[in-house]
């Protein structure tokens, strides 16, 4: 069955202009795009996103980049597109993360509190239909 997620070029992909390379290889993979829009995040909406991960170290950190620049929110669709982003997407760690995937081979470690790894992917189809509605709350 047909599966929609939904990803995010962070602040730091959409500054160092990596947002057509990243698009390219979600599409490159055989995914849709369903939606494709520039957001500069609100501070309700980044909690929402996060709240998982609130009371975390990197919390406020996290939220200050995300509030930093636009992020490119994405909806792409297609079979297994959840587990395949995130196999796409590699490892959180910039670092660790295999080169082949977009973290791997476009990310590294910036000396800053937070790791900035590029992009967002859901992680179940219950995140994903969550995230959606946050990102795209006029759908
Ligand atoms: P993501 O998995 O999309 O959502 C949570 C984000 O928090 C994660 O990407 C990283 O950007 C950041 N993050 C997760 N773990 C750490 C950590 N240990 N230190 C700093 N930042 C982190």
């Amino acid at each position: 069955t047909i599966e929609r997620t939904l990803i995010l070029v962070k602040p730091d992909g959409v500054r160092r202009g990596l947002s057509g390379e990243i698009l390219r290889r979600v599409e490159a993979k055989g995914y849709t795009l369903a939606a494709v829009e520039l957001v500069h995040a609100t501070p309700d909406q980044l909690a929402t996103h996060y709240a998982e991960h609130e009371g975390k170290p990197f919390y406020a950190p996290l939220v200050d980049f995300m509030l930093s620049g636009p992020t490119l929110a994405v909806i792409a669709e297609g079979d297994g597109v959840i587990a395949g982003f995130r196999s796409l997407a590699g490892a959180t760690d910039p670092t660790a993360a295999a080169p082949g995937t977009i973290r791997g081979d476009l990310g590294r470690d910036w000396g800053l509190k937070v790791q900035q790894n590029l992009v967002h992917g859901s992680d179940s189809p219950e995140s994903a239909e969550r995230e959606i509605g946050i990102w795209f709350p006029q759908s």
